[in-house]
């Protein structure tokens, strides 16, 4: 056998394995794992758009889709022939869509592409699912039952939850996404902190936060993707995110129902927590699918200390 090449005689445990050998419930394993071959559907999209760095002509051209809807187009055609999903949100979308007949088990959100203006300059990129199992948002609660992201970077990487810890998978060379960590636990307290928007634009509370990060020696370690910044404190096991408040909007920038609590899932999942600076990020009602809200999420440590400096 081959270096690299795996022996399947062996008992390798891809992703599918391990939601089996998790006890995940069949429709739902399914279904993530359609989601992760999805993934590599994006992924290809994302190749073919840079292939400018080749120098030919890419997907931006006038009757070409752009990169966010034409990914979202892969992800809403794949999942509704997947038979598990009954309804379709996501953030290219204005409305929640249905998808199917009515009758399949769950809601799936998508920010198929986060990340976009990064795609130009070969930085990592990635795709943030969760998934409902009832309506989003007429419950007035969180219903979500499992959270996954693809990063899309020098390998493609997917992490998912089920509500049975946080693991991380890698896609070989034949395909297959292969288990590289299991069950996460991020440390209670991390060096590295990522501080979303302008310095000028941070209120009073989250610039003493920060300011103190900063004298405690914590290293700056921001992408502008919110999907590999957040791997990263998963695969540190610990340190901060946040997008706080800005002065000219309160509720920040990243999306609540597409990027924040899908993301909140899989780090409480991992140990650590999320918080809008008071209140934790998956307790929040959506009321709009668009809603937005501060963040704080990462380690114990450094997302309790945010709270002292905001209140
Ligand atoms: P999207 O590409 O889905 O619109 O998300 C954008 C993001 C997120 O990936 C990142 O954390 C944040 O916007 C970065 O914002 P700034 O450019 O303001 O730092
Ligand atoms: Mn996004
Ligand atoms: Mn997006």
């Amino acid at each position: 056998m081959g270096e690299g090449i795996n022996d399947y005689t062996k008992n390798i445990v891809d992703l599918r394995r391990h939601m089996w050998m998790a006890g995940v419930e069949v429709e739902l394993r399914r279904l993530i794992w359609q989601i992760a071959v999805v993934g590599k559907y994006i992924s290809a999209k994302i190749h073919e758009a840079n292939r400018k760095l080749a120098g030919s002509k890419n997907i931006y051209g006038e009757d070409q889709l752009s990169l966010d809807r034409a990914t979202d187009e892969i992800m809403k055609n794949q999942l509704q022939y997947s038979g598990f999903v009954r309804e379709y949100a996501s953030e290219e979308l204005r409305e929640i869509t249905k998808i199917g007949s009515g009758k399949e088990k769950y809601i799936v959100t998508a920010d198929p592409l986060d990340g976009s203006s990064l795609v130009d300059t070969n930085l990592a990129i990635g795709t943030i699912i969760g998934i409902h199992k009832e309506s989003i948002l007429d419950t007035g609660r969180n219903t979500m039952v499992a959270a996954l992201y693809i990063t899309y970077g020098p390998l493609i990487t997917m992490m998912y939850s089920a509500g049975n810890g946080a693991h991380e998978f890698v896609l070989n060379r034949e395909g297959e996404y292969v288990m590289a960590q299991d069950n996460i636990k991020m440390k209670e307290k991390g060096s590295i902190f990522s501080p979303g928007g302008l310095r000028r634009d941070w209120v009073p509370g989250h610039q003493k936060f920060i300011e103190h990060l900063e004298k405690e020696g914590y290293k700056l370690r921001y992408s502008g993707g919110f999907v590999p910044d957040i791997n990263q404190l998963l695969i540190k096991r610990g340190g901060i995110f946040t997008y706080p408040a800005l002065q000219k909007s309160q509720r920040g920038k990243l999306r609540l129902l597409f990027e924040l609590q899908p993301m909140a899932f899989i780090v409480e999942q991992a140990g650590g927590m999320a918080t809008n600076g008071k209140e934790d990020i998956l307790s929040l009602k959506v009321e709009n699918i668009n809603d937005c809200s501060p963040v704080y999420i990462g380690s114990r440590a450094e997302v309790e200390l945010a709270k002292q400096f905001l209140t």
